[in-house]
């Protein structure tokens, strides 16, 4: 049965409207807000307040959205807390994401409505199929390496067609050939398999320079960067844009 939150204890509208930079108590309260809006234990709703709090892609997504504007679509959303964030944070564009997981998109959705978010969507579906429409950004966060090389390869010429057409393209992924970190982030997706958080069979960890290299033949800017915050994983973060 839904349920509305009771909001009143923390000053929501503050960061609605026009974006100010949070402080580190108004984002632990964000992460607790997001978090009680989903059903689960503790354990779960403890990962997502730890997740939205320790792991950078979401205020680096969050930074490059706002500076971009318009429509995000999220490939392989999850829960998604990309799009919690950003509503949380006062971003207006309509937010969809796709994910295979149905369980996912059902409790983000319900996040989503108690939460009173408009204008975002989650849907089931394969990321290969999700229509990129006119999407201001396009993000791929940690999806790559689920992907055969033959569907990773389609999807990655996709982004960079829409990239060359205006689109922002932001990747985030774990990478091969990064040393000890690389050994980690594989250890830890055997683990992830294993726990059955997450289904599935393919574990393709693209090269960086392989990507690099696609996007750039491509015509499209690629501005690269470590993004691994404190864990010992190989996350690399990908900025596309059309080359000018
Ligand atoms: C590591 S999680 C990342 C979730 C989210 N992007 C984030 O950063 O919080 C990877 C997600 O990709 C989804 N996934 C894997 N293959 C997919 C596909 N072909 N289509 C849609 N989602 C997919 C999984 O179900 C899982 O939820």
């Amino acid at each position: 049965m839904n349920k509305t939150l009771n909001t009143s204890e923390f000053e929501w509208e503050k960061l609605r409207g026009p974006f100010v930079v949070p402080t580190q108590g108004d984002r632990e309260a964000l992460a607790t807000k997001i978090a009680s809006a989903f059903d689960g234990g503790r354990w779960l709703k403890g990962y997502i307040r730890g997740k939205l709090l320790a792991d950078p892609v979401f205020d680096e997504g969050l930074s490059a959205i706002l500076e971009k504007g318009g429509d995000v679509t999220d490939l392989g959303c999850g829960l998604g807390l990309l799009g919690l964030w950003l509503k949380s944070h006062g971003y207006g564009g309509k937010y969809r994401g796709c994910d295979l997981g149905g369980w996912k998109i059902s409790a983000g959705n319900l996040a989503v409505e108690r939460l009173g978010f408009a204008d975002s969507e989650l849907h089931e579906g394969d990321l290969a199929d999700f229509s990129l429409g006119n999407s201001g950004t396009i993000c791929a966060f940690d999806i790559l390496h689920y992907l055969p090389e033959e569907v990773q390869e389609v999807l990655l010429r996709r982004l960079a067609t829409a990239a060359r057409s205006g689109s922002l393209v932001l990747i985030r992924n774990g990478v091969r050939g990064c040393g000890w970190r690389s050994s980690v982030t594989l250890a830890e997706e055997w683990w992830t398999r294993a726990s059955g958080w997450i289904r599935g069979g393919t574990i393709n960890f693209p090269e960086l320079g392989r990507l690099r290299e696609l996007f750039e033949e491509e015509g499209c800017c690629v501005e690269a960067k470590p993004l691994w915050g404190k864990t010992p994983f190989s996350s690399y973060w990908l900025k596309i844009s059309a080359r000018n």
